[in-house]
């Protein structure tokens, strides 16, 4: 996730056994080796890093997960037919993150190992056609051989299991790790995100590229802009530069891009990610053996 994962939430996940992720999306390349550097340093075990298709010098980030050897790479925005073949050829494993099951099956006959299936719950980018993840993980399932990972509105274990009663594999969490304490996201955005309700999050900015964030002054002046009609450019002159770093890592909430699931509407502590994987394999363990008890 740009701006809060970087080596320190990676591999306090990793080191509590689950898969953690340097998100590279808001990282210069220089920036991204020096992350993977020390999140070798401080996990032995596995760790992934995400790489945006669309980022500008994508070319530079895929050199630097090659050289600095990372086994697994999730790849999203963007189509996975250019870059695939060439991490796999590295003996990569690639997996690619996708909002609907047809560009999962695109996915799939690029080379990629597994899919991440993300729903309309989703905090950030997101597909355009809000298909939510009850619905698009049967689907995703359906249409694919490769393992498919569960993504959005996913925070607890028994949700965990719930994705894995209907065909998952895995699941990928975003929000639940942001408002924790080792994602490098500012203290501000955690706080209103542990605060945040049902309905505080929109998906929005449809026309550009679709992102669920907080509904805040910043989201306002995007929606009164696409409801008058606004172009492409006028959206990009209202977004101007470095949004989202000013509200996630700068920690400023009114004029800031704050990205979010709607999950963040369970959340209300900041916790250890460590304490976090622990609290999900707990309860899905619970879950696993008692599925229908009444909570
Ligand atoms: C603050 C934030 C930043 C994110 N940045 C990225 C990103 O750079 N690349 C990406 O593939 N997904 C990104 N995501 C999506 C997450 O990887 C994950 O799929 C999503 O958060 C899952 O849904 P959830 O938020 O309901 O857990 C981001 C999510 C959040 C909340």
């Amino acid at each position: 996730m740009i701006w809060a994962s970087g080596w320190r939430l990676a591999s306090a996940v990793s080191n509590a056994g689950g898969l953690g992720m340097i998100g590279a999306g808001s990282m210069y390349p220089d920036i991204l080796r020096e992350h993977i550097r020390k999140c070798k340093q401080a996990t032995k075990k596995d760790f992934a890093v995400n790489v945006p298709l669309l980022y500008p010098d994508i070319d530079k980030l895929i050199q630097i997960v090659i050289d600095e050897e990372v086994k697994i790479v999730f790849s999203s925005a963007g189509n996975p037919k250019t870059w695939t073949s060439i991490l796999k050829e590295k003996g990569i494993k690639v997996v690619h993150v996708v909002s609907s099951s047809k560009f999962a099956k695109k996915a799939e006959e690029a080379g990629c190992d597994a899919v991440v299936a993300e729903g309309f719950e989703a905090g950030g980018h997101n597909g355009r056609e809000e298909t939510t993840t009850m619905v698009l993980i049967p689907a995703v399932v359906n249409a694919v051989k490769i393992p498919v990972i569960a993504a959005g509105g996913i925070a607890t274990g028994r949700q965990m299991l719930a994705a894995m009663v209907m065909g998952a594999e895995a699941v990928q969490m975003g929000s639940r790790f942001v408002a924790s304490q080792e994602a490098s996201s500012h203290i501000n955005f955690k706080n209103l995100v542990i605060n945040s309700q049902e309905g505080d999050t929109q998906l929005t900015l449809k026309q550009l590229t679709p992102v669920r964030m907080i509904k805040n002054d910043f989201f306002k002046h995007v929606q009164e802009a696409e409801q008058r009609g606004a172009t492409q450019e006028e959206l990009l002159a209202i977004l101007g530069r470095a949004r989202a770093k000013k509200g996630m890592f700068e920690g400023e909430l009114a004029e800031g891009e704050l990205e979010i699931g709607q999950v963040s509407a369970l959340l209300d502590e900041i916790l250890p990610a460590g304490d976090i994987v622990k609290n999900v394999w707990t309860e899905f363990m619970n879950g696993l053996a008692e599925p229908l008890k009444m909570l």
